[in-house]
């Protein structure tokens, strides 16, 4: 009764896009959680966290708060009918600032520098072709292509190589989302989606080929146990699932709005979520028999072939190449332009999480909101771009990632879990699904995801005031990091105080 009352206060107004079919609805969220995270990030942090004891506490992250979350999110979407500040309206009106959180985080959090990654692959694609990075790609890489200054204080000049690379990534996304749900997100994702599993399937299988590639891959696959007594891995994987599932993004529940009333949120939701960390998995076996190339090459243990973590893509990857025999250069192409693919099929779910809310709130058309995003993003991303802004990644990443998303993660489990009551949601869910959703979803939802992550949060926080993250000063971590943070939730305090344009009535509706 209630959904009815809502639908026909904001439908006739405002018709909400939908999916041509399911299967576009699939690859689109399967392109929006496979992206750079899959392949630059999920590599790094494997490897920083000695290879295959990492995969322990992923497995474990993608089952206590992936799936479960995945299946909030979908539901959410789903049931409300609405971009994520709109879900957390009509939950309840006080909560809509953590919607504008979610998607403030992804778009001037995330998607900013994201993008900025995704024009570091653009250029390597051209750099390929000669293979520009010489003999030592490290120096290429930090010295000439960043030309990184001595600190994140320290901002110099935009690289314009970079800026270059930078505006051709946002004309795109741009266009994309200009185009809308159907025409736009969900055609460009059914071009890059096959051709992206393709693409690494050749990786893999050119990798594992060659010589030593038994050494990376050991390394991956065998895990060393005494790590897991470290807390870091275990901060670093529970947060590499948020990133790489796209959840807390807001992005999930906006895209479930768009699917028809009758779905399979559960089936979905699972093809989402294993779907993705099995990409993440498969692509690992690239980097890791690379790794192993490279560490049967140098005589050097696998875990020295590589000094900075973070720029493992932009490092290894282009070693390996100078030290192939032959076709060197179409192997180098292969790669980055697979992470450019990647990239893009994730940045357009990032604007598209938070024009979504925008028209939800106010009303504007989709285009004029989709320009004026995409050009303040360009605008945002240039900071990234510049000679410090490697270290921004760097900071802004671990801020957005380890608190905002989690924090989200936390926010949205108490939202449904007890002011919704996850058995409403649960009830939703199995009435427009075939399969049924037991109550055992309400126990995770309700206590064991919200207090791991609590536990999580609490532990990163300690570590941090221990000690700043990654050896910075503490000047950068909190007027970079944490002010990254508290800007993008006072932006979100601002905004969920406005009126809705139209939408304001339904919220009222569901209050009485
Ligand atoms: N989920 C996206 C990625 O992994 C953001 O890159």
């Amino acid at each position: 009764m209630m959904t009815n009352t809502v639908n026909q206060l904001s439908e006739p107004h405002h018709p909400r896009p939908q999916w041509r079919t399911r299967m576009g609805f699939i690859l689109a969220a399967l392109g929006s959680a496979v992206g750079l995270g899959n392949i630059w990030r999920f590599s790094y942090l494997c490897y920083k966290n000695g290879g295959g004891a990492f995969l322990i506490p992923y497995a474990i992250a993608l089952f206590v708060v992936g799936i479960p979350l995945m299946i909030l999110e979908l539901g959410l979407g789903h049931k409300m009918r609405g971009s994520t500040p709109l879900c957390f309206a009509k939950v309840d009106r006080h909560w809509e600032w953590a919607g504008w959180w979610a998607v403030n985080c992804a778009m001037f959090g995330i998607m900013v520098y994201y993008a900025v990654i995704i024009a570091w692959c653009v250029s390597y694609v051209f750099f390929s072709f000669n293979l520009s990075w010489g003999a030592d790609p490290n120096d290429f890489f930090f010295n000439q292509y960043l030309q990184v200054s001595a600190s994140p204080g320290n901002i110099g000049d935009i690289r314009t190589p970079i800026l270059f690379s930078l505006s051709a990534v946002w004309f795109l996304s741009w266009m994309i989302v200009f185009f809308g749900v159907q025409k736009g997100v969900e055609r460009a994702n059914k071009i890059f989606m096959p051709l992206l599993f393709v693409l690494i399937l050749i990786l893999v299988a050119w990798s594992v080929s060659l010589k030593g590639a038994a050494i990376g891959i050991e390394k991956y696959l065998k895990p060393d146990f005494s790590l897991l007594s470290k807390p870091q891995i275990w901060i670093d994987a529970f947060s590499q699932i948020f990133f790489t599932l796209s959840l807390g993004f807001g992005i999930m529940m906006t895209y479930a709005s768009y699917l028809p009333r009758k779905t399979s949120i559960i089936k979905d939701a699972l093809m989402i979520t294993v779907g993705n960390c099995l990409f993440s998995f498969i692509s690992g076996f690239a980097v890791f028999g690379v790794l192993g190339y490279m560490s049967f090459t140098t005589g050097l243990p696998v875990e020295e072939v590589v000094k900075e973590s973070i720029g493992l893509a932009f490092v290894t990857y282009p070693k390996a190449i100078s030290l192939m025999p032959g076709f060197a250069n179409i192997f180098g192409v292969l790669f980055f332009v697979t992470l450019v693919i990647a990239g893009l099929s994730s940045a357009i779910s990032l604007v598209e999480a938070f024009a979504s809310a925008v028209i939800d709130k106010f009303h504007y058309p989709r285009r004029v909101i989709v320009s004026v995003v995409c050009a303040a993003g360009f605008f945002g991303s240039m900071v990234f771009s510049t000679k410090a802004g490697i270290y921004w990644v760097d900071i802004v990443d671990h801020f957005i990632t380890h608190y905002g998303l989690v924090a989200i993660g936390i926010i949205e489990c108490l939202l449904v879990g007890w002011v919704l009551k996850s058995e409403k949601l649960r009830d939703h869910i199995n009435h427009v699904t075939q399969k049924s959703l037991t109550p055992a979803w309400d126990v995770c939802v309700r206590f064991v995801t919200p207090t791991v992550l609590g536990i999580l949060l609490i532990n990163d926080l300690g570590k941090e005031i221990a000690q700043p993250y990654g050896g910075y000063s503490w000047m950068a971590i909190v007027l970079i990091g944490r002010d990254w943070l508290l800007a993008a939730l006072i932006v979100s305090l601002f905004v969920a105080a406005r009126h809705w344009k139209r939408d304001l009535e339904v919220v009222e509706v569901i209050k009485k």
